[in-house]
């Protein structure tokens, strides 16, 4: 599909897709708040074993759309597939039973600061699978620690004593205690310095290589979008799209980027504001 028609259709090519052979599916998608429409018309689907980046600037929807997949935020209208359940169709008890299949790095950590990093990485366990005996919770929160690059003697500290860095270390340590099939991960390298936003980049991609997990990363870092992604797409904030646009940009390998149809993408990519400072003004005006 090129970008050309991105653009001009309402919906998009994989609508026509088979059901059911994709992780995840998202048909129609429609989420509005207070009569604002944030996402509109979104059908894609993603497989089993990709890193998605979910890019565009701030405010256009990035994280609601991650919500959605992970059944955090429910769609106005449309259906959204995991493994073929339709997250719609599920009761509370099969809702909980599917998201532990989900891990979740939040944009700030989300870190309990009244438990230490140890009980922090292990509150998903102790959550989930409570049968589970303490030796074994101490090698699994160990082992994960370690994957991430964190000492063991971090596992006593309690989150304010350890830097932005090192408390999404620990953030992803948590996501990966349970196994996840699908790791969604919203601005993970968002406020730290390039040299931990690369390390943060590394063990996304060495994730990857140990676990056959799915990804879908929010960011608006254009480094970690082309380091570990394999897809991007790029959303456009709804109100600034006619009737019938498509809200997706761009969608393809991150090597597409640079050289796109849309004007907008290669904007955005290169961090030319282009247009943006005239609407910005007659907005004001
Ligand atoms: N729970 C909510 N209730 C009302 N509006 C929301 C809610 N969550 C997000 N929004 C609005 O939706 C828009 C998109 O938000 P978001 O997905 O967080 O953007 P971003 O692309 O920066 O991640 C914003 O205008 C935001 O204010
Ligand atoms: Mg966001």
């Amino acid at each position: 599909m090129s970008d050309h028609d991105a653009i001009e259709t309402p919906h998009d090519a994989s609508a026509d897709e088979p059901l059911g052979h994709a992780l995840i599916e998202v048909r129609g998608l429609d989420v509005e708040f207070d009569g604002h429409v944030i996402l509109s018309g979104i059908t894609r689907s993603i497989t089993r074993g990709q890193t998605v980046a979910v890019i565009g600037e701030s405010g256009c929807g990035k994280t609601v759309f991650m919500k959605t997949l992970v059944a955090l935020i429910k769609p106005t209208r449309g259906q959204i597939s995991f493994d073929g359940a339709d997250l719609n169709q599920l009761s509370p008890a099969e809702l909980a039973q599917i998201r532990r299949r989900f891990g979740f790095v939040f944009q700030h950590a989300a870190l309990f600061d009244s438990m230490n990093i140890f009980d922090n990485v292990a509150f998903p366990i102790r959550q989930n699978e409570p049968d589970t005996g303490e030796d074994e919770v101490r090698d699994r929160v160990r082992t994960h620690l370690l994957e991430v690059g964190l000492p063991e003697e971090v596992a006593a500290k309690f989150p304010a004593e350890i830097s932005g860095g090192m408390q999404k270390r620990v953030g992803l340590a948590r996501a990966l205690v349970l196994k996840p099939e699908l790791i969604v991960y919203d601005e993970p390298t968002t406020g730290l310095d390039p040299i931990m936003s690369d390390v943060i980049n590394e063990l996304i991609l060495n994730t990857r290589r140990m676990y056959p997990v799915t990804s879908v990363v929010v960011t608006h870092d254009m480094h970690t979008a082309r380091k570990v992604a394999d897809r991007v797409m790029m959303f456009f904030p709804r109100r600034m799209l006619g009737e019938g646009q498509s809200q997706i940009l761009f969608d393809g390998p991150p090597s597409g980027l640079e050289h796109a149809d849309d004007r907008r993408v290669r904007q955005f990519v290169r961090g030319e504001a282009g247009d943006r400072i005239r609407e910005m003004s007659r907005a004001m005006a």
